[in-house]
């Protein structure tokens, strides 16, 4: 059997699909140390730098005092404490939704969602370009899976009216498109599932934090909050920390503590983490500065890309892909930015489809104006080698 997983490992090789851990010393957040040499790097989502910022590592490092490092068991056992319910109220407030809870990653809270609310006999519906966690739980679900082309309403209309008799419809789309940093239109989203009376959940890991005029996420906008049923983000990307969570109605959230098995069944999120992302809540509120130093890096890496010759699309994130194709070209673009002392690894298949690979540029409001003009020279370095 060993002889075989070699082999298939090797195949990955030759396809240039291969992937490796890259062990990154002396971490701060935007930089680091690699085979001997300093880097800076574009490819984390802490869009924020909060996973540094001191107030919330002041608030880690109270609780770390108080709460030890683990939870101890799962929430329903042992694990509940004054630090869960208190991150809990705020993401509700947050995300002006009656009720929110936490799970250990947002990969569990997608797998919790659609494994609780979905069953045989129902229907999911979800865009092409939807997160592996929200592919896996639908699939786990027991539920018939029906993918629309990415951001095509129509098709994703024709799927909801086919599927019209399904014991329960449920939509799932991304705010952010992670990989390629592009929006979901929710207004349209809402209008199709009152109309169809599914259920609509958006997974809003990159929006939080970065989106709208408070940094609400996606559903910021007038009307978008009260029209999404289930808003899931995760407390590992602008949050800085780790974690997942829910927001929605009160009924909801008591369904999923009952029957989101990555809930009831796994070890709870660690205070000390409840307490970090709780400040960092407060953070986001309280200094808008970061958001809006954000979106000027955002611009400055858009315009300064867009000048030495690459084709983005308009941002409407703080995720900007540069689509390079083949596997081999975006591995040799790693490579050759590496020289240049920009660590961007190339995304390929499976995260983006077979062709699509690409050099996924993550800004984040800890750049400084420095980082962004090394970032773009050496991005123009790259064009005149021929990507
Ligand atoms: C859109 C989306 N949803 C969910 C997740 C999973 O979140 P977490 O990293 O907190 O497990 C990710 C992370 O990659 C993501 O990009």
């Amino acid at each position: 059997m060993k002889q075989d997983l070699r082999a298939e490992l090797k195949r990955l090789v030759e396809k240039n699909l291969y992937r490796k851990l890259r062990v990154l010393e002396n971490h701060e957040g935007t930089r680091a140390r690699f085979e001997g040499r300093e880097l800076l790097l574009f490819c984390s989502n802490d869009y924020l730098g909060l996973s540094r910022h001191f107030r919330v590592v002041r608030a880690a490092r109270k609780a770390l005092e108080t709460y030890g490092v683990g939870a101890g068991a799962a929430r329903l056992i042992s694990g509940t404490s004054e630090a869960h319910r208190e991150l809990e109220k705020k993401i509700a407030r947050f995300k002006r939704k009656e009720g929110a809870i936490v799970f250990a990653a947002g990969f569990l809270a997608n797998l919790g969602i659609l494994t609780a609310f979905a069953d045989a006999g129902d229907v999911i519906i979800m865009d092409k370009l939807c997160h592996a966690s929200l592919v896996d739980g639908a699939r786990l679900s027991g539920a018939v899976l029906r993918v629309f082309p990415h951001k095509n309403y129509k098709q994703c209309e024709e799927l909801l009216k086919k599927n019209k008799t399904a014991q329960r419809k449920i939509l799932v789309t991304e705010t952010v498109f992670s990989m390629d940093g592009d929006r979901a239109d929710l207004g349209e989203l809402i209008r199709l599932k009152k109309k169809y009376g599914a259920l609509l959940v958006v997974d809003d890991a990159h929006g939080t934090g970065v989106i709208g005029a408070n940094g609400r996420g996606a559903t910021e906008p007038k009307g978008i909050a009260e029209g999404v049923d289930i808003i899931m983000g995760t407390l590992s990307k602008a949050i800085g920390g780790l974690g997942g969570f829910v927001a929605a109605e009160k009924v909801l959230i008591d369904f999923l503590v009952n029957f989101a098995r990555p809930f009831i069944f796994a070890t709870a999120l660690p205070p000390v983490l409840c307490e970090a992302a709780r400040e960092a809540f407060c953070v986001i509120e309280e200094e808008p500065s970061l958001r809006k130093k954000l979106w000027q890096n955002v611009r400055a890496v858009e315009i300064g890309l867009k000048a030495a010759g690459f084709v983005l699309a308009p941002a409407g994130s703080a995720i900007l892909p540069v689509i390079l194709g083949d596997e081999k070209k975006a591995l040799g673009a790693f490579k050759t930015l590496l020289s240049k002392g920009i660590f961007i690894p190339a995304v390929r298949y499976p995260t983006v489809p077979k062709g699509k690979a690409r050099l996924r540029i993550t800004v984040s409001a800890a750049h400084t104006p420095k980082d962004i003009e090394k970032l773009i020279n050496a991005f123009k370095h790259l064009k005149k080698a021929g990507f």
